[in-house]
């Protein structure tokens, strides 16, 4: 009986975990800081300083595709981590990111010569406009959860010559690297991954020049092309399905919608990469970059020309919502006009069909097929998007992130704050009080709000989604799915399904 009792709480307190039973790489480094300290030749740093002085007028005028990358091949980097060491003899180590170029804190790539955490390919991401920190690293959990193929995030500090340069998300980047280290395929070049990073895709056909051949050394559009041309062309969702695992799409969008992103498919139409994988020849489609989330950047004018929605739902219900209006950033109200449809002027109150700018595409697998999308969309909030599921991970992390954040806000005996390298740049502050207030207003209130907005949508009983995700058991996604039949877990869940109907 004891040890029946022992083995609940075993069950329970590994359960309860947002990310556990989730198979990660990163799993070693949850709730941990990776120290990285890399060594460049001194003149190599001041280079890598005099490239990154871009200014805010830069990027406005369209300079963030054209900007210059420092990149250099040869650094060393140690990484400790946990309690463990290891060294990198031959790593390039350059600037990186779009639009954040021109804050003060820049973001870097590197591209390490052996595995580390089971990744190449890392990025560095400072997101100093996310007073909270936790925006990259929430959206890349809740994929994790959702059970989608996707990157995963955790924490860096990072030492430039032994220099302080600050506090960075850390997540590993879809590459080549990337799909074999996960999807695992036979063939030793992956020629068939894509990249959809300037945004503008939207699958329309032509649409597939916005995206470029993630393989350099064989930059064919052809197969991409190909796939866009044959989905573009698709009447019924079950077309579709001949071509891209729709689920894994549905599910993202379902995502997109509820982290609040403008910065993916149904707004800007990029962060994402395409794979077609081998197992089944289909397409999957998998995200990346989620700065822009929980209202940040959010504006009304990306509504400005919409029109009616395209599903022809008039209105989303949960207008009329005052108080909130100008709440992100003092951008509401811009672009006149986009009170067509009473949409209203806060975006988190906005439905589905609401948010999305009438894609073809989202006519074809998602209105034509209103039960399956809100099946995914239970699916969502069950697995991982609701308040109680949320608040208890974001609590960990907060704590956690504590000294850290106070480390990243003291200035040096200069008056500068630790890695703000570009002296041009947008100066962002930082505090703890303010990463604690951004975590209240914007992170905590976005979920809370959206959560009830989306019950409301698909009359769901909130309660009763609740219910179901304390109950629900996560899983990675499987990588090497092939299969649409696929009863591998099943015997798993059979077995522990009795365990948990006793503990509730
Ligand atoms: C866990 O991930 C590793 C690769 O990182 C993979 O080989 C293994 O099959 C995965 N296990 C499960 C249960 O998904
Ligand atoms: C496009 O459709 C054709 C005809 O059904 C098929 O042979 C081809 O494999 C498809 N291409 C891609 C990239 O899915
Ligand atoms: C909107 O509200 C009306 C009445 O208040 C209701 O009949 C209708 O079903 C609602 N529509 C949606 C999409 O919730
Ligand atoms: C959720 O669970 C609680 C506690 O077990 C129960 O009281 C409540 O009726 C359930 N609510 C729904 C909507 O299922």
């Amino acid at each position: 009986m004891k040890s029946l009792l022992l083995f609940f709480l075993l069950i329970t307190t590994v359960f309860s975990e947002y990310l556990s039973g989730l198979n990660r790489t990163f799993d070693e480094i949850e709730l941990k800081v990776v120290d990285l300290y890399v060594t460049l030749p001194e003149a190599e740093v001041n280079n890598l300083i005099k490239i990154t002085q871009i200014t805010e007028a830069t990027i406005k005028s369209g300079g963030a595709r054209n900007a210059k990358d420092f990149e250099y091949e040869g650094a060393v980097i140690v990484a400790k981590w946990n309690g463990q060491e290891k060294t990198f003899e031959n790593a390039k180590f350059k600037t990186g990111g779009m639009y954040a170029r021109a804050n003060d804190k820049a973001a870097f790539n590197i591209k390490l010569d052996k595995k580390f955490l089971g990744r190449k390919n890392i990025r560095l991401r400072p997101d100093p406009k996310d007073k909270s920190h936790l925006r990259s690293k929430l959206c890349c959990d809740i994929a994790n959860r959702i059970g989608l193929p996707s990157i995963q995030a955790s924490y860096a500090r990072l030492y430039m010559n032994g220099e302080f340069w600050g506090l960075y998300t850390l997540m590993d980047a879809v590459k080549t690297s990337w799909i074999r280290q996960t999807f695992n395929p036979s063939e030793t070049e992956i020629k068939t991954l894509y990249q959809c990073k300037n945004g503008g895709f939207n699958f329309k056909s032509g649409s597939y020049s916005k995206c470029v051949n993630a393989n350099d050394d064989y930059p064919s559009m052809d197969a991409f092309k190909k796939f866009v041309e044959n989905v573009s062309k698709c009447k019924t969702s079950e077309e579709v399905e001949r071509f891209m695992d729709v689920d894994i799409f549905l599910k993202y969008l379902a995502f997109e919608w509820l982290i609040g992103s403008f910065d993916h498919f149904t707004i800007y139409g990029h962060n994402f990469n395409f794979y077609k994988r081998e197992t089944d020849g289909k397409w999957v489609i998998i995200y990346y970059d989620y700065d822009n989330t929980f209202g940040h950047g959010l504006k009304t004018n990306y509504w400005a020309s919409k029109g009616p929605n395209q599903d022809g739902s008039n209105s989303n219900n949960n207008t009329g919502n005052n108080g909130r209006g100008g709440m992100w950033g003092g951008n509401m109200g811009f672009g006149g006009g986009n009170n067509n449809n009473n949409r209203g002027n806060d975006p988190i109150q906005y439905s589905f069909a609401d948010w999305e700018l009438n894609i073809p595409i989202i006519k074809t697998i998602v209105y034509q097929n209103k039960d399956r999308f809100k099946e995914i969309v239970r699916h969502v909030l069950v697995s991982a998007f609701n308040p109680d599921l949320l608040n208890s991970h974001i609590e960990k992390l907060h704590n956690f992130l504590i000294p850290y954040v106070e480390e990243d806000s003291t200035p040096d005996k200069n008056g500068i704050l630790p890695g703000r390298i570009n002296r041009k740049g947008i100066k962002i502050t930082s505090s703890v009080a303010e990463f604690e207030n951004d975590i209240e207003t914007s992170i905590k209130y976005w979920i809370n709000t959206k959560f009830e907005v989306a019950c409301k949508n698909y009359d769901f009983e909130p309660n009763d989604i609740i219910n179901a995700s304390k109950e629900y058991i996560p899983k990675p996604y499987d990588y090497s799915y092939s299969s649409p039949k696929s009863t591998k877990t099943l015997p798993y869940i059979l077995v522990l399904f009795p365990l948990f109907q006793l503990q509730y």
